[in-house]
């Protein structure tokens, strides 16, 4: 469910009439709305219930801005997070570093010497190599990393090639054959603490299968480690679970049946469990929100060109996401068109042969599902400054990333001086 409805013939975001906010911010804009994001939260939340002290941490890769992640820290959500700049942002928007993952494929000394400085959770660890660098970096701090070693299940996700990450080909985690032998090293690191167990093997899953699969194999791991003589308090369960994009397909799992899966399989278990979604809290609590240039003839259908383009919104061009685009004030007549961006690229296109509420030039226009890996994939392709983003609470609102304009891109670069005239 999401607060991006119709009222009075006009979409609101709350009680925020979407057109006044593109008159005074301009377009494109993302607008989130917060009682979406804190419902989203919740209902995961009650899902797991009655799992004693489920860590739930927010993977700010998602929609890392800051008034995002000061609505979710307030809601009492931790963080996920799989880069130096990530940890810094939880940290700034006040998530409490006990309740922060530190994920990702590649850290490097630095990131981690920030995180230990700042304290954490645990971290994520994806290969031995990484252990040991971890470990001796801690030492330096004199310190004992908590950490999990992140475990490649070898299963399929069965989402799209680019976001499935628990295959054996691919590059994440630990091979779950290696894992006895990675722990065993891991036990002897002194400046490491190695106390867990972590898996997700990709993003906007639609079946519950691979997960229950996956998680399945880390029980059996858990039990295998535990009897070569290994403590595992923690089991990370990762993010992944999928959100309704198009109304004309299945829903994907609800979170009551995920949290009903994950009691099952972790009976048990007797650790503290870990999640990290992201697109499930985010997703749908963010609109783009676009102005139509003009309409031009096409040969089987118009193409709509709005003023977002793919820089603003990566996923159709890099997935083949689809994304609703609805009127903000729909007159009720529909057509079939095509709907593209103003960037020199035929991948710049959004929609093609979409049966849509008919617009015309200057019409407002918005893409739902937009909260999740959009405004923070955005690029300045084709000097298009970055989208502003907008939050909304109730009868509020506030820009919360301000437009910057073509000067200030510009200005950070820089002509050398035997360049310079
Ligand atoms: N944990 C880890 C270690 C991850 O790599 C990810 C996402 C998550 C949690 C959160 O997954 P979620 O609950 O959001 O599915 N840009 C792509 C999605 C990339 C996901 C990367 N990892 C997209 O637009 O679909």
């Amino acid at each position: 469910m999401d607060h991006f409805q119709l009222r009075d013939g006009i979409v609101h975001c709350e009680n925020v009439p979407l057109p006044r906010i593109a008159e005074a911010v301009g377009t494109p804009v993302y607008v989130y709305s917060s009682a979406t994001m804190r419902r989203h939260a919740r209902v995961f939340r009650e899902a797991l219930q009655p799992l004693t002290n489920p860590l739930v941490a927010y993977a700010v890769k998602a929609n890392p801005n800051a008034a995002v992640l000061a609505t979710l820290a307030r809601e009492g959500l931790g963080a996920d997070v799989v880069s130096g700049g990530e940890y810094a942002r939880a940290r700034a928007a006040g998530t409490d570093a006990n309740k922060i993952v530190f994920s990702g494929v590649g850290k490097t000394a630095d990131e981690m010497k920030r995180a230990l400085a700042g304290g954490l959770c645990q971290f994520n660890l994806e290969s031995i190599e990484e252990a040991r660098m971890l470990s001796d970096v801690a030492r330096s701090l004199g310190q004992k990393a908590p950490a999990a070693f992140r475990i490649n299940p070898d299963v399929e996700a069965g989402s799209h090639a680019k976001i499935s990450t628990g295959a054996a080909h691919n590059k994440f985690g630990l091979p779950i054959a290696d894992a006895l032998e990675a722990y065993r090293q891991g036990r002897g690191l002194p400046g490491l603490a190695v106390r867990g167990v972590a898996v997700h093997i990709g993003s906007q899953l639609t079946s519950l299968d691979p997960l229950e699969r996956a998680f399945t194999k880390i029980g059996e791991l858990i039990r295998a480690l535990r009897a070569d003589g290994h403590t595992i308090a923690t089991a990370d369960l990762g993010g992944g679970l999928g959100v309704p994009y198009n109304p004309a397909q299945p829903p994907p799992p609800s979170p009551a049946d995920y949290g009903a899966m994950v009691r099952r399989v972790t009976e048990g278990w007797d650790v503290r469990l870990i999640f990290e979604p992201g697109r499930l809290i985010v997703g749908n609590a963010g609109v783009l929100l676009t102005r139509v240039i003009r309409v031009k003839p096409g040969l089987l259908h118009p193409f709509v060109i709005v003023d977002a383009a793919m820089n603003d919104l990566m996923r159709p061009s890099l997935y083949d996401a689809w994304h609703a685009i609805e009127a903000v004030v729909p007159a009720g007549e529909r057509r079939v068109a095509n709907v593209v961006g103003p960037v020199c690229e035929t991948g710049d296109t959004f929609a093609t042969a979409r049966h849509m509420d008919r617009v015309e030039a200057d019409d407002l226009l918005f893409f739902r599902t937009a909260g999740a890996y959009a405004a923070t994939m955005a690029s300045t392709y084709n000097s298009r400054p970055l989208t502003p983003e907008v939050l909304v609470d109730g009868d509020q609102w506030a820009v919360v990333r301000a437009r910057l304009d073509v000067e200030a891109l510009i200005a950070a670069d820089s002509i050398p001086y035997w360049l310079q005239p």
